[in-house]
């Protein structure tokens, strides 16, 4: 496990975009796996800017969201499906058919789960996958206790994780009970991760990871079975870790 240290959110930001760049052009046709929440959002801002400088393209880029929401159309502005589409998708040139997200308004959801597998699967599995990380562990919508060899399956969400994001909603009771994630397995079956941790708030959150057991109890505590991952954090997040532990980066 890598960790590199970013001095502010903006910089964390820069640094995760330039990983996604470089990735795209030793291989234009990377399968990446995207998250959505707040830690991307400023990655996503500087892959648009370096797409609009002609520094990147994503024209034969695949890639698979972590997770959506079940019971919300694809326009609900807190679909993560509007989202990526808002934050990324609309403003770059990857193809529509080639930008996944799991399918929450499916009929039959079992059937979405196996249906997103196979598209991972045919798609040659996911090169890189950027994840962030929930205060209670979570990786993708894998609440605590989610067994580590689960796939993409349907989640009823812990409250923990439905008061974080009801900040996006009206209210609480507007937050859905239910997702669709990729599972644990799904994730540490990734080519390679790169974890986001921005910010104070999440400075026991990586505390836990770095000198915690591993532990269904803590699910991201499983990427350090993961032969390739990359932790960026900023110095907010980094406030419980020994400079010892990480890169400075200076
Ligand atoms: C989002 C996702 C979640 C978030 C996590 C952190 O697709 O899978 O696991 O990465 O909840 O969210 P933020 O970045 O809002 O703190």
């Amino acid at each position: 496990m890598t960790m590199e240290k970013a001095k502010d959110y903006a910089e964390l930001s820069e640094m995760a975009a330039a990983r996604i760049i470089s990735k795209l052009s030793t291989k234009p046709d990377s399968v990446l796996g995207l998250a959505t929440g707040s830690t991307p959002e400023g990655m996503y801002e500087a892959l648009i800017k370096a797409y609009k400088e002609r520094n990147v393209s994503f024209a034969e880029a695949v890639t698979f969201n972590l997770d959506e929401y079940v019971g919300l159309e694809s326009n609900d502005e807190n679909s993560y499906a509007y989202y990526m589409n808002k934050k990324l998708f609309s403003h770059i040139d990857i193809s529509p058919e080639n930008a996944h997200l799991p399918n929450g308004k499916s009929d039959d959801l079992d059937a979405a789960c196996a249906d997103y597998e196979r598209m991972i699967e045919n798609a040659g599995g996911i090169d890189l996958q950027v994840i962030g990380i929930g205060l209670n562990g979570h990786i993708g919508f894998n609440e605590p206790h989610t067994p580590f060899e689960q796939r993409t399956h349907i989640v009823e969400l812990d409250e923990t994780t439905r008061n974080a994001n009801a900040r996006f909603f009206a209210d609480l009771d507007s937050v859905p009970k239910h997702a669709i994630t990729m599972g644990i397995q799904n994730i540490m079956e990734s080519k390679e991760l790169l974890l986001l941790v921005a910010g104070e708030q999440k400075a026991s959150v990586l505390e836990r990871l770095v000198y915690g057991d591993k532990t269904e109890a803590f699910p991201a505590s499983i990427i350090k079975d993961h032969p390739n991952v990359t932790i960026i954090a900023d110095q907010g997040a980094l406030s419980g870790l020994k400079a010892a532990d990480y890169q400075t980066g200076d």
